[in-house]
Parts: C-alpha cells; sequence; structure tokens
C-alpha cells in the first residue's frame, strides 16, 4: 500500500519510480500532502486533493523525461483524487515539463502551481501532442527561467490554453508578454502579472489590440507604469473587465485629459500608491469601489453615481470634499490626511466613516462628536482621534476636547461670517436698548441658526 502511494506520486510527476523516495506529510482538514524528495516513508496521502512537491532539484529524474503511461498506469491516474498539484521551492528541468503535462492529462487536476521554481534551460525538447488538459488555473509565483524565445513552439499549447480561465505569473521579472502569446488566452478571465517590470511601452504590446477579451481581472499591481493615460488607452478596449488593480506604480502627477475612456465595466479600481495628485472626470461612471489611498491628493471633484466605497487614506486632503455627486456612498475612509473638521451634515448618512489621524481642530468639535454618537459609525474612533488644535488641547483626545459647542462651519463661508456680524451687530442693539425685553434671547438663538445653514 504505501509503495502504491509513493507509486501514485510519482507517476503524477511523470518521474521514474526507483529514484523518487519521497517523505509526504498529510493535512486531513485540508485534504494536502507535502512531500520531499529526501527520506523514504510515506504516510496515507491518497484521500488528497492538493499534492505540493517542495523542496529539491529534479534534474536527477531528468532521464525520465521519455516514460510513456501504459493502461494500468493511465486506470490509476483517472482514479485519482487529485485536483490541485503545487511544485514549490524546486529546480526543474524544463525537459520534464512535456512529459508531466502527458501525465497530468490523465488526470482531473484543474489547478497547477509552480511557487519559487527555477527552471533550468534544455536546449533540444519540444511539446508533443497530447490528450486535452483540464488544468484551468496555472499560477507561477517568484519562478526564473530562461527567455522562451524561439525554443518552444507556443501553438503546439494552444488548445489547451485556449481553455484557460486564470493566469497569474506574479514577482518574476516579466517584462512583457509578445502579442502572438496573449492572442491565444482567448478564454482568460483572471490575469494577475503583479510584481514584475511592466513598463507603459511593454504593456501595449502585451495587450495589442483584440486580446483577452474576456478578460474581468486584471492585476498590475507593483509594476513600472508611469503614464495613467496610456495606461488608459492600452486597456481601454477590455470591454469585460469588471475589477483592475493598478495600485503600486509611479505615475505622473498630473491632470489627464478626459479624452481616454476606461472600460465601462469597471467595477473596482485600485489606484492606491500610485504618486496621483488630482483625478480628472476619466473615470468609468459605473465604479463601485474606488481605492486612491496614499497618493498626493489635495482635491477632488468626480460624479460617480455607483460608487459605494471610496478610499481616501494617506492623502493631502484639508478638506472633506463635497460627496453631493456620490449619492450611493456607503463607505468613506479619510484617516491620515489633514482635515481640521468633520461636517456632520454631510456624512452622518455613510455607514461607515475612518477618519482617524488628522490635524483636529478642538475648539469646533461637536460635529465629530455628533458622528462619534451614530453606533458603529466611526470604526477607529475615540483613539485615532487627537486634537491638533488649540494648542493647550494638542495631543489628547477629541473625545475629551468637551469644551465647546460651536460647530466650525458657522465659521468657513464667508456667508456665515457675515451672518455672524450681523449678530454680533444685533447683540449690541439689543444690549443697549432690549434687555429687558423677552424677545433677547430669542433673537439671538435664530440668528445662531441662521448663520449655521
Ligand atoms: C513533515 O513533517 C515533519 C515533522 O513535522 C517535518 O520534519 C518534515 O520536514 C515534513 N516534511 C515535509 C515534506 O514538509
Ligand atoms: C526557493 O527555492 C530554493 C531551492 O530551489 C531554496 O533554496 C530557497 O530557500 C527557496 N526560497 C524560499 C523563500 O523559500
Ligand atoms: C479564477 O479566479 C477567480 C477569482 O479569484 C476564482 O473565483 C475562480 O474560482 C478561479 N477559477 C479557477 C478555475 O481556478
Ligand atoms: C509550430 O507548430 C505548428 C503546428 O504544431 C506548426 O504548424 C508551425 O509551423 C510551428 N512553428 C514553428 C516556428 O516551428
Ligand atoms: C522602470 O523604468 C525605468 C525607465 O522607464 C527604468 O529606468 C527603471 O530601471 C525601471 N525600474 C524597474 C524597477 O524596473
Ligand atoms: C488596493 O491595493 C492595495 C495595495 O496594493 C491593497 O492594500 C488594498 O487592499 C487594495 N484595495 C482594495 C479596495 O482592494
Ligand atoms: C479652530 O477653530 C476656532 C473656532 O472655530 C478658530 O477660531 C481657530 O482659528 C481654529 N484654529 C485653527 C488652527 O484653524
Amino acid at each position: 500500500m504505501l509503495r502504491a502511494q509513493a507509486f501514485v506520486f510519482s507517476l503524477l510527476l511523470g518521474l521514474e519510480l526507483p529514484k523518487a523516495k519521497a517523505n509526504c506529510n498529510f493535512t486531513e482538514s485540508q485534504r494536502h500532502c507535502v512531500c520531499s524528495l529526501e527520506a523514504n516513508n510515506f504516510i496515507q496521502c491518497l484521500p488528497a486533493t492538493t499534492y505540493e512537491l517542495r523542496g529539491g532539484n529534479l534534474e536527477q529524474f531528468a532521464g525520465s523525461s521519455g516514460i510513456k503511461p501504459n493502461s494500468q498506469i493511465i486506470e490509476i491516474l483517472e482514479a485519482l483524487l487529485v485536483r490541485k498539484l503545487i511544485f514549490s521551492d524546486l529546480i526543474v528541468p524544463e525537459v520534464l515539463v512535456p512529459g508531466s503535462l502527458q501525465f497530468l492529462s490523465y488526470t482531473q487536476v484543474s489547478e497547477l502551481e509552480f511557487v519559487n521554481c527555477t527552471f533550468l534551460r534544455a536546449t533540444d525538447w519540444s511539446l508533443q501532442g497530447w490528450r486535452d488538459l483540464k488544468v484551468s488555473s496555472l499560477r507561477f509565483h517568484k519562478v526564473t527561467s530562461a527567455p522562451l524565445d524561439d525554443r518552444l513552439n507556443m501553438s503546439r499549447l494552444r488548445r489547451w490554453l485556449e481553455t484557460l480561465q486564470n493566469l497569474t505569473v506574479t514577482e518574476s521579472q516579466v517584462t512583457s508578454v509578445p502579442c502572438e502569446i496573449s492572442k491565444m488566452f482567448t478564454a482568460l478571465h483572471l490575469l494577475d502579472v503583479s510584481g514584475n517590470n511592466f513598463q507603459d511601452q511593454t504593456l501595449k504590446s502585451t495587450f495589442c489590440e483584440g486580446v483577452f477579451l474576456q478578460l474581468q481581472i486584471l492585476k498590475l499591481h507593483h509594476n513600472n507604469l508611469t503614464s495613467f493615460e496610456t495606461v488608459c488607452r492600452t486597456l481601454g478596449h477590455l470591454k469585460m473587465l469588471t475589477h483592475l488593480d493598478l495600485s503600486q506604480n509611479n505615475f505622473q502627477p498630473r491632470v489627464f485629459s478626459s479624452s481616454c475612456t476606461w472600460p465601462h465595466s469597471l467595477h473596482i479600481f485600485n489606484l492606491s500608491s500610485t504618486g496621483l495628485e488630482q483625478i480628472g472626470n476619466s473615470l468609468p461612471p459605473n465604479i463601485e469601489i474606488l481605492d486612491l489611498s496614499a497618493n498626493n491628493i489635495f482635491t477632488l471633484d468626480f460624479s460617480l453615481p455607483a460608487l459605494k466605497e471610496l478610499y481616501l487614506s494617506k492623502n493631502r486632503l484639508q478638506t472633506v470634499p463635497s460627496l453631493d455627486r456620490l449619492p450611493s456612498l456607503q463607505v468613506l475612509s479619510l484617516d491620515q490626511n489633514q482635515i481640521s473638521q468633520l461636517p456632520s451634515n454631510h456624512l452622518l448618512r455613510l455607514q461607515s466613516l475612518k477618519a482617524g489621524h488628522n490635524l483636529y481642530n478642538c475648539s469646533c468639535s461637536r460635529d465629530i462628536q455628533d458622528l462619534a454618537a451614530k453606533p458603529s459609525l466611526l470604526p477607529d474612533w475615540p483613539q485615532d482621534y487627537t486634537c491638533h488644535s488649540p494648542l493647550n488641547y494638542q495631543g489628547s483626545l477629541v473625545k475629551n476636547a468637551h469644551f465647546s459647542s460651536l460647530r466650525c462651519k458657522a465659521l468657513v463661508t464667508r456667508g456665515s461670517i457675515f451672518n455672524l456680524l450681523i449678530c454680533l451687530h444685533l447683540v449690541f442693539l439689543f444690549a443697549f436698548s432690549a434687555t429687558i425685553s423677552g424677545h433677547f434671547l430669542s433673537a439671538i438663538l435664530n440668528c445662531w441658526d441662521s448663520s449655521g445653514n
């Protein structure tokens, strides 16, 4: 029985049996079996749905690249429960790849991953034809390989690549994908190429006209993109795209012409940590989640009727942007800006507002207190809300700044100041002539009310 399991595992990898002595650990709850090549004791791995081969050098198996599965082996392969196969921390000679893919084609494996692997270049190898692979999700993370140039005739893989749904190639120093290869991924739903070296121009060749038409999720974070507008033009044809992550790139901070339109299908747009100072009216109308955190934004003015979540943490805002043209907004983050006051009439309708670590003026902190009184509105209250002014309250919690009941907004717009002057004038008038009159107090109060509107 033990021997049978080792046999099965080595079969999965297309390795030659006598040499493959795997040491396996099985995690029952996740049905995950991790095996190394070093030792030779085996445990129960057959019920596993995920097999992982971790650590070692597969060069010693390079000689087994020619084995062909016979009918008995094929029967076993077809009966295996494994759905996901992971190769991690390995040195993999390219010559093993075609054989392994051929063995895989008899299994139900739908996810294939290579994590921290180095592919050794083989001068003479080719991909043979094989039955269709059921692998629909392919992931490479931190892999290195020699450039594929013309060693590999990808068109032999076409039938498989045309069915692939998810492709991830992260932190692997990729600079571009040739247009002809991009064209083969006709069914791709998710493409994640984060943490590579894509630049504006190489992105153009990868996303040449007519490719990735089914793409819904595209992650390009942490690359070397610099022009927001070029990226917009390059990706504009992806009419199915709903989720775009461009965070952690280095865009030039200038105002964009609105001549470029992002796909209207876009619902989730991540522009966090991209150096943006302003964002014009070039955003697509159906966005529901927009992340603009960790930029240099100091002013904001857009109309997004469907927007539900807006993240503006770590920017340079001094006032709360107007929410008038964001009628669906529910979640807003404004923490780590330079805001001195929160107008409660704008913000009370939100479900969640994160606004700690700002420069609050506690002379008029009543609005913040009003917001804090609404249950679960401020998740970071009270610990992240400290006074920046007046001086004697600097550093203390806004929660404890009870000395004022004045609302700030009475003092911010010109009309209000004008009203206030009239009020003061009235105070003098009444003080001298109508002190005894019962109307004194109500006149003053009415005056305050109108200056607050
Ligand atoms: C299996 O578990 C043992 C003990 O926890 C550990 O020493 C060994 O490295 C593990 N093997 C693999 C392949 O993870
Ligand atoms: C990556 O794999 C190599 C062996 O190929 C190993 O020596 C190294 O420790 C691995 N790195 C990490 C971060 O696991
Ligand atoms: C592809 O990725 C999406 C989103 O992460 C996931 O929901 C889906 O299950 C994946 N599909 C496959 C075939 O792995
Ligand atoms: C690649 O393979 C296809 C068919 O398998 C063949 O038609 C084509 O000529 C090959 N291309 C090159 C460059 O070898
Ligand atoms: C990013 O691109 C610039 C040229 O556009 C290049 O000088 C720089 O080295 C690139 N950075 C990385 C991390 O590749
Ligand atoms: C946007 O990307 C950043 C960093 O890449 C990540 O931390 C953040 O969670 C993302 N935002 C959303 C809304 O997914
Ligand atoms: C804080 O508010 C008070 C009263 O509303 C105002 O007089 C003062 O100038 C403000 N301080 C700062 C630093 O803006």
